[in-house]
């Protein structure tokens, strides 16, 4: 279940605000500059679908997108647990970072949840099939793929090395709850 969860960003214990449904999540981010979208397949899409595949199921939201922010590159990435590099993959983006691009987001599958600081707070979003999320360059985050990290996604760049984070060096991830405490 898609889920956003609001907390002080120096105390992870106490939940601000808890929203389960799409439209509170949509305005609670929008607040923060962060876009939320929930996207239908215009046609049915296996598990299996390939990369060419989930481009066809989603090809005019897609095109919007670009259109709207200049997207250059679309791919799709995928994660399973039994992937070699799961723990890897999962650290890589475990700690407070930015990009100098945008790091958008859509899940055609699966799950993963993204913590935005912003004005004092921290929004953990848990995104879920069907799910778009769209946080600016230079949005302050960590993301969190789980211990058995599963999903399927749309990723949109404008610029060639975007995705590198660039680490705040703060430990600020590290106190607050993991992905598998809010799956
Ligand atoms: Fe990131």
């Amino acid at each position: 279940m898609t889920t956003l969860t609001i907390y002080a960003d120096n105390d992870p214990h106490t939940v601000l605000a808890h929203h389960d449904t799409f439209e509170p999540i949509r305005d609670a981010l929008a607040s923060i500059g962060v876009e939320f979208e929930r996207w239908q397949a215009n046609q049915p899409l296996s598990p299996t679908a390939t990369p060419e595949e989930v481009m066809a199921a989603y090809q005019e939201a897609i095109d919007a997108l670009k259109q709207k922010y200049g997207f250059v590159t679309v791919d799709v990435v995928s994660m399973h647990p039994d992937h070699p590099q799961a723990e890897v993959a999962r650290g890589k983006f475990l700690a407070e970072h930015t990009h100098s691009d945008f790091e958008t987001r859509f899940f055609v599958d699966g799950s993963g949840a993204f913590y935005i600081r912003s004005g004092g707070k921290v929004y953990m979003t848990v995104c879920t099939r069907g799910d778009l999320i769209n946080l600016p360059a230079n949005t302050t985050h960590w993301f969190d793929m789980g211990p058995k990290p599963t999903f399927k996604a749309i990723r949109f760049f404008r610029i060639a090395d975007g995705w590198v984070g660039n680490f705040t060096g703060d430990t600020i991830a590290e106190r607050f709850p993991l992905y598998e405490a809010a799956a």
